[in-house]
């Protein structure tokens, strides 16, 4: 769905934020993108809406080269995107007239209109707040109705620019429980993090360091094959104790990524 090849992004002032980044995403995939701060990840996932252009290189979407203004309307339809301060994003002065806005703006009938609002706040799990102003909610609660209202213009793919980096553990949780529910709906979603753990079920984790990526594989293989430390970033937990087993002589008979995994393990020593 979106193919990115050999692209070079420096900003006006000259900053080189991407260099020779090939990436190809499929439709209906869950790729997780992590880096250390300034690695590039969201001059990346901005190239994929259009947002930025290439200096050198090329993007498309669906087959639509970015390059060309006349694919943006088509582009940014397809590709929606969160960011993680959503206050920036609304417009509405209720929840229910905010994430009306978009498809409202697609000129659909007031019906279909209705249909998407109530579908996606179905989704998120924010029927309850349709009459408050968004302005009025938790942090949580804001990146719902922000990702309910990108969801209510039914894009083929959902771009998380780090939505979770701000919020509580378990508004957190909740976030990411209806991030996965959109991409178990068939919805492509690229999510970008921090935080390793959110990508244990991810499809393919990729990488970024100094504008370029250096890993991009399954979760397990990445975790597996790659000093994470050496760029800036943490491993899970779980995977972090899975090596100090082995290092330790507990052969495991794999990594272990998630809490379950691990004592399957260790269950399996005795
Ligand atoms: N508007 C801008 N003008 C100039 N340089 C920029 C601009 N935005 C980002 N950069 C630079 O581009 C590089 C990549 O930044 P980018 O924001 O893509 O990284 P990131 O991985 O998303 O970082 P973070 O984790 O902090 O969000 C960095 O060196 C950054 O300083
Ligand atoms: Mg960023």
């Amino acid at each position: 769905m979106i193919d990115i090849r050999k692209l070079r992004y420096n900003y006006p002032d000259g900053t080189l934020a991407l260099d020779s980044v090939d990436l190809h995403i499929g439709r209906g995939e869950f790729l997780v993108i992590a880096g250390r701060n300034g690695s590039g990840k969201s001059s990346l996932v901005r190239h994929m809406n259009a947002l930025l252009l290439p200096s050198e290189g090329f993007v498309s979407v669906n087959g639509l080269c970015t390059s060309q203004k006349k694919h943006h309307p088509d582009i940014r339809r397809a590709v929606g995107m969160v960011f993680q301060e959503p206050d920036s994003q609304f417009i509405g002065m209720t929840v229910e007239e905010d994430i009306a806005f978009g498809p409202e703006n697609l000129g659909l009938p007031s019906s279909r209109i209705r249909e998407l609002v109530d579908m996606s706040m179905t989704t998120l799990g924010i029927s309850g707040l349709r009459y408050l102003s968004p302005r009025s909610l938790s942090g949580g609660q804001k990146q719902k109705v922000a990702t309910a209202g990108v969801l209510a213009m039914e894009p083929e793919c959902v771009i998380f620019d780090e939505v979770t980096s701000m919020l509580d553990p378990l508004s957190r949780q909740e976030v990411l429980g209806a991030i996965r529910r959109i991409h178990a709906g068939g919805t492509t979603v690229i999510h970008v993090t921090h935080r390793l753990e959110e990508a244990v079920d991810a499809d393919r984790l990729v990488i970024m360091d100094s504008g370029r990526i250096v890993a991009d594989d399954l979760p397990r293989n990445v975790f597996m094959e790659h000093d994470l430390e050496g760029y800036g970033i943490e491993m899970p937990v779980m995977v972090t104790l899975s090596k100090m087993l082995a290092r330790a002589g507990f052969s495991g008979r794999r990594l272990a990524l998630t809490k379950e995994e691990l004592l399957e393990d260790i269950c399996q020593l005795r």
